[in-house]
């Protein structure tokens, strides 16, 4: 037994996972991880005659924390004002404490109980949410949990954010989410101390707010399709009103999002007046960016956007409004004599300049009311006044250039940020967005919100950053329908498979401070967070489990899988099946032939939430330096002496403009594979071609096609054509990479 090899294959980064390793008294489980953390001796257990001691300010963060207690131990704790010496956990305002910023805390927990002080409310409920991760994960448990020592150690944290701003942004624009779905994101949120929720509330798709004034805003623009296929709905003025409350009371604000002047269709179908041309549109049922803009040049859409933006600001209190900005094509405003006019007149130098000078308008208009303005990147480009906030979310260099030109930034960043893509594109993964890459928990955790080169005086321009919950894509494709999910309220599921655990990476990012970051330590304090999700009720995306394989002197083969999540299983499989909920728990190391033959999910506590299974994948790293695989080809799918047109869908992968090359890369066959040339399409736009003669074969000789891709569109299908054949016959087969340049 002298010569073990040992070697770890892991699905992605995953360190071996432990939870025994800590030094008594074990450092608590928390995300986002405190500022600072002592730990003393001792414990403080709530029992049945704990109360929670808090003034008329602290009282909604109170009940808010008594509540949740109360769901998961069974009985009632209260809520008093009158002070106690022990058993009690305090609440307690201290305007004293001034270096804890706006939503720092101060908590220490002792055998009497627990204190938590704050110079303002906001610090209060951060401390309640604290306070929550310090006991085990059933504390979020909506039933009575069993068998649970409702103890936590003696500690003391001081804690605050990072930044100011960390946000989720939810789309109901383009896929209506009720009332009660809204608000149980406002929990999620809350649980990670995510303080603003950025409400993407109309959009080509959908009109989602009662205006009282323009009632077919939403009799019309709030619902599309016909018959069986409609569907839709919008929040009746006293909906925002409740959900403004319950967020205020979880240190939530609500960032409501007006677009314009593009991604208005669903308003220009309800008032077709309100566009350029005045023609009658329907709300469309497909995933559209309309072409069709509020026209700048008409008076009465001024009128329109007034009286929206003075209802708005009486139901949304937040400083902030967004105004949208984003992906304005100018073909309309072009030939429109109102929005020409208006350019004349204003000796503006093109459309580009009206959407600068629209802004300016609104801005203006909005700052009346006390109110700043914040819009996509593109807003930076058109020309906006400095004091409008800018939120990059495709222009990296935009974050930059606003925050040294003085405005307000909040980082929406695609790569990062963007959570309606998937984690991975592995088999069985959940669709998401095709039209960007994935987002893993790796991108969403390993970025830095403040981009280098600024002055320490321009950082502070950097207000934070949030997650970006689009459904433009989603609702409709099949996706809601293919997910294999144990509860059929799908949709609401399938947002929270996208936002969890990727808001606890924003989270952390956006509160802990930088150089207390770290992605191993934060995947270890997961596990403790996937139980938490598990016992709410939350649904998540589970990570893969890490396999180690050790090799003995005699060639045996052993698998060691650890869990992911504290109190979840394994189950696995040797035979090559896809492991299910009821394959064989996993319980010690096992023995295999080849390493392929193990494979292994993560099941939660509950049962119900189930990884994606361990594969050892085939590394097939022959072609790596000529990018990725885009397609292959086969013997006869190709022409016969004669070129024959064969299509590959490279959407998501031809992600930016830029230059492309694609290779053909023969395996196998008796006939080499003849190219005659390469086109790339946009929807159904051809955008770049490379007409060249190539082959490859036994040799290859000019078999690298070079495509200049000039326009980009988010949310296009690129397609890549290709005429080839088989010099001889059409017995070949091979592979086709592209690599950006
Ligand atoms: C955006 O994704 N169009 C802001
Ligand atoms: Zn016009």
């Amino acid at each position: 037994m002298r010569s073990f090899v040992t070697f770890v294959i892991c699905a992605f980064l995953v360190p071996v996972l432990s939870f025994a390793a800590e030094k008594s008294p074990a450092a608590p489980l928390l995300i986002p991880e405190p500022q600072s953390v002592t730990m003393a001796d001792g414990t403080f257990t709530l029992t049945e005659n704990t109360v929670i001691v808090a003034d008329s300010v602290a009282k909604p963060a109170a009940e808010i924390l008594a509540n949740q207690l109360s769901n998961a131990i069974g009985y009632r704790v209260a809520v008093t004002d009158k002070s106690s010496s022990s058993n009690a956990i305090h609440l307690r305002l201290d305007a004293s404490i001034t270096h804890l910023g706006t939503e720092g805390y101060r908590l220490i927990s002792s055998g009497n109980g627990v204190e938590i002080t704050a110079p303002q409310y906001a610090g209060l409920f951060n401390g309640t949410q604290t306070l929550l991760q310090l006991f085990p994960a059933k504390v979020y448990s909506q039933r009575p949990a069993t068998n649970v020592a409702w103890t936590i150690p003696a500690l003391k944290i001081e804690d605050q954010p990072r930044y100011a701003w960390r946000g989720m942004m939810l789309d109901v624009a383009r896929y209506f989410m009720d009332k009660e779905f809204v608000l149980r994101y406002l929990d999620i949120m809350a649980a990670h101390k995510l303080n603003t929720l950025h409400f993407h509330l109309t959009d080509d798709c959908g009109w989602r707010v009662e205006i009282k004034k323009y009632p077919l805003l939403t009799e019309i623009g709030g619902f599309r399709g016909e018959g069986p296929a409609r569907q839709g709905g919008f929040y009746t003025q006293q909906d925002i009103r409740e959900i403004v409350a319950y967020a205020k009371a979880r240190n939530i604000e609500i960032v409501p999002e007006i677009e314009l002047p593009a991604h208005a269709l669903a308003a220009i179908a309800a008032y077709p007046w309100l566009s350029c041309t005045g023609k009658q549109h329907v709300v469309p049922a497909v995933h559209f960016i309309s072409d069709d803009l509020y026209c700048a040049g008409k008076e009465s859409t001024w009128k329109f956007l007034h009286d929206v933006m003075d209802e708005f600001c009486e139901l949304f209190p937040s400083k902030i409004i967004h105004i949208g900005g984003d992906e304005a094509k100018f073909n309309k405003w072009k030939a429109c004599p109102h929005c020409q006019a208006k350019i004349k007149e204003l000796g503006l130098k093109n459309e580009k300049a009206l959407q600068g000078w629209m802004t300016t308008q609104v801005e203006e208009y909005l700052r009346t009311k006390g109110r700043i303005i914040l819009g996509w990147d593109e807003i930076l480009r058109a020309g906006v006044s400095n004091t409008a906030a800018i939120m990059p979310w495709y222009d990296k260099k935009a974050a930059f250039d606003s925050a040294s030109n003085g405005h307000p930034v909040v980082m929406a960043l695609t790569r990062h940020t963007y959570i309606d893509t998937p984690e991975t594109r592995d088999l069985g993964e959940v669709p998401g967005a095709t039209w960007l890459p994935a987002v893993s928990l790796s991108d969403a955790y390993n970025w830095n919100p403040t981009p280098s080169g600024l002055t320490p005086e321009q950082e502070k321009n950097i207000l934070g950053a949030q997650g970006c919950l689009w459904s433009d894509m989603f609702l409709h494709k099949p996706f809601l329908t293919n997910m294999a999910i144990l509860d059929e309220n799908r949709a609401a599921r399938y947002l929270e498979y996208l936002t969890l655990p990727r808001a606890a990476a924003l989270a952390e990012v956006t509160w802990t401070p930088r150089e207390k970051q770290n992605f191993d330590d934060f995947q270890r304090r997961l596990s403790r967070q996937y139980a938490r999700y598990t016992y709410a009720g939350w649904h998540y995306r589970l990570p893969i489990p890490s396999v180690t394989f050790t090799r003995d002197g005699g060639g045996k083969i052993t698998a060691t899988a650890t869990t992911p999540v504290e109190g979840g299983t394994l189950r696995y499989t040797t035979d090559g099946a896809w492991p299910l909920a009821y394959s064989p728990v996993y319980q010690n190391p096992v023995t295999v032939e080849k390493e392929s033959n193990f494979l292994a999910v993560a099941v939660a506590p509950d049962g119900k939430h189930i990884s994606l299974p361990f594969i050892v994948k085939a590394a097939d790293q022959r072609f790596a330096k000529y990018g990725e695989k885009i397609g292959e080809w086969k013997s006869r799918q190709i022409g016969n002496k004669k070129a024959k047109i064969v299509e590959f869908d490279v959407t998501g992968k031809i992600n930016q403009a830029g230059t492309y090359e694609i290779t053909f890369l023969y395996t196998g066959g008796t006939q080499r594979l003849d190219i005659d040339s390469v086109e790339v399409y946009l929807n159904q736009d051809l955008v770049a071609k490379d007409v060249h003669h190539g082959f490859t074969g036994g040799q290859a000789q000019n078999n690298t096609y070079t495509l200049k891709v000039d326009r980009y569109e988010t949310g296009a299908a690129f397609k890549v054509r290709a005429a080839i054949y088989g010099d001889e016959g059409d017995d070949s087969n091979g592979v086709v990479m592209l690599k950006k340049k």
